[in-house]
């Protein structure tokens, strides 16, 4: 019997149906639960409105040059990170799996915060965290533990993670354009419609102006602080969803001659405006939290990350009237802020393995989703899913995605001294031209800052360890995280490839004469 085109490798690369398609798409990979959770409280704990002038140095210094620079590597290279990464030299591929590996941790864990939204969302109905969200969050729905590695499965936290799992399947495997873009097409817009809605009643609340006050108040004093800076550089790469593949997947399945650099600003600014609107409905929905118990908003505890929305979030929510609907439509937004991005993290994943072993689009979606949800059920559905959470998210963004970064830049700009070539693409397809200034941001400023900031982290997690947790567990978690995501992008490298790997390739368009050659077809088909 014949087998179907999507249960064999296609001979075409896949693409989105246009420009349209793909803005929407990057936009709901850049906005995420990072949006949401992270920066409200990464701002307020960093300088409040001051916050706004690192952010925005970052963002143009750091986090648009090398959204660039993953957009030029997968759309001249055509392909997932590894694939494309080993276009440019063979040993690159290992950046490429390292990249791939990291977005693999991260849609592990990621995946069980869309699932404990998607139980809140049905619980806002009646407000069932009663008047103890604290107690309900970490006792009756995770049954949190001690820092031990638990098997005791979570029911209410491993049925909603199946059936995460099981919608991120469909969606992979109906592909490129009919999955991932079709999702973003009806999720990104219902997403603003509803955060706008949300955002308009929770400025309308009685003492949502102290909330913005304290949100946006400047400390100026916070811009001589590195770490202030530090967080400023971490918010947006992660928000910004690059420098872990999943940009350089992207790009790949636009056609060759495509726009690459106004879609880029487009999707940054779109991804900040979110951000800050963001900021915005969450400290005046604190705000009128701080009101309705008459303390300020210094005295309310657990401003961010998982307690910020499934504890502080549920309190504001018992307390408005019309409660229940302002709940579902905040949980709401976080499933779907959350699944628009971690389709986006998966198609890196799964395109990577389509592409190494020659799979077809449902074959490599089934066998990457299938792996996925057993490491994340039996990870994060049990007693001590919390806690590995924290852990395994503090390591992978902070020394992961920021090392990946740091590689990145150096072996593109300074080993393979791609830098001017990568200038020469964007520019021939796009109409926002990048003058020199972009190779000195990719290659002197971003590695310079994200090597400083490295090697902060790095001492701080060595010497201060981390919330107080048991060395042996942040070995375990913590760095063993960075060991696995070095092991396996070493296997991967060493794993032979499939068809597309032997073919020879030739970058378009070409490389003008009298500068670097461009990619000899011997050393792509290697
Ligand atoms: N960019 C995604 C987020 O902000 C990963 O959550």
């Amino acid at each position: 019997m014949a087998r179907s085109a999507a249960n064999t490798a296609p001979a075409e690369r896949e693409q989105w149906t246009g420009q349209t398609g793909f803005i929407l798409a990057a936009i709901g990979s850049a906005v995420g639960l990072g949006n949401i959770w992270r920066f409200p409280g990464v701002a307020y704990e960093n300088g409040g409105g001051a916050f706004l002038i690192p952010y925005l140095i970052a963002l143009l210094t750091a986090g648009i040059p090398i959204l660039f620079l993953d957009y030029s590597v997968g759309h001249r290279f055509r392909g997932t990170a590894p694939l494309a990464y080993r276009r440019i030299h063979p040993r690159a591929e290992l950046l490429g799996w390292f990249q791939i590996l990291l977005s693999f941790v991260i849609a592990v864990y990621y995946a069980a915060v869309i699932a404990w939204a998607g139980s809140y969302f049905v619980f806002s109905f009646g407000l069932q965290w009663g008047d103890d969200p604290q107690g309900f969050f970490l006792g009756e729905y995770l049954q949190v533990g001690e820092p031990t590695i638990s098997t005791t499965l979570v029911s209410a936290v491993a049925l909603p993670l199946v059936l995460t799992w099981a919608v991120i399947l469909i969606v992979l495997a109906l592909g490129v354009a009919k999955g991932v873009e079709k999702a973003n097409f009806i999720g990104l817009p219902l997403l603003v419609l509803a955060f706008l809605a949300l955002v308009v009643r929770a400025i309308t609340l009685p003492g949502a102006t102290d909330g913005l006050d304290a949100l946006f108040t400047p400390n100026w004093g916070a811009l001589t602080d590195p770490e202030v800076w530090i967080a400023a550089y971490a918010q947006i790469f992660f928000s910004l969803s690059i420098a872990f593949g999943i940009m350089v997947t992207y790009s790949s399945y636009r056609k060759r001659k495509s726009n690459m650099t106004s879609p880029g600003l487009v999707v940054a600014f779109a991804n900040s405006s979110f951000e800050v609107l963001a900021g915005i409905g969450v400290f005046s929905a604190l705000g009128f939290l701080a009101h309705q118990q008459g303390v300020g908003i210094a005295d309310i505890e657990g401003l961010t990350g998982p307690i910020l929305s499934f504890v502080t979030f549920p309190a504001v929510i018992s307390q408005m009237p019309g409660g229940s609907l302002f709940g579902a439509l905040f949980f709401g937004c976080l499933v779907v802020a959350g699944f628009t991005s971690i389709i986006s993290i998966l198609q890196g994943v799964s395109g990577s393995v389509q592409e190494k072993f020659g799979l077809g689009i449902r074959q490599s979606a089934v066998t990457v989703s299938a792996i996925c949800a057993v490491i994340s059920i039996a990870l994060f559905s049990t007693t001590s899913g919390l806690l590995a959470l924290d852990t395994v998210d503090q390591w992978a963004n902070n020394i992961g995605v920021v090392t990946s970064a740091i590689l990145m830049t150096l072996l593109l700009v300074w080993v393979l001294r791609r830098g001017e070539e990568l200038r020469f693409h964007l520019n021939a397809v796009s109409t926002f031209q990048i003058g020199r200034w972009w190779n000195f941001l990719i290659g002197v400023v971003g590695p310079v800052f994200l090597a400083y900031m490295l090697i902060q982290k790095v001492v701080s997690l060595l010497t201060d360890g981390y919330e107080g947790l048991p060395t042996w567990y942040l070995i375990t978690f913590g760095w063993g995280t960075i060991a696995f995501v070095v092991v396996g992008a070493f296997l991967m490298t060493a794993t032979p490839w499939g068809r597309l790997g032997q073919e020879p390739f030739r970058p378009w368009p070409p490389y003008p004469p009298g500068t670097r050659r461009p990619v000899a077809d011997e050393e792509a088909s290697r």
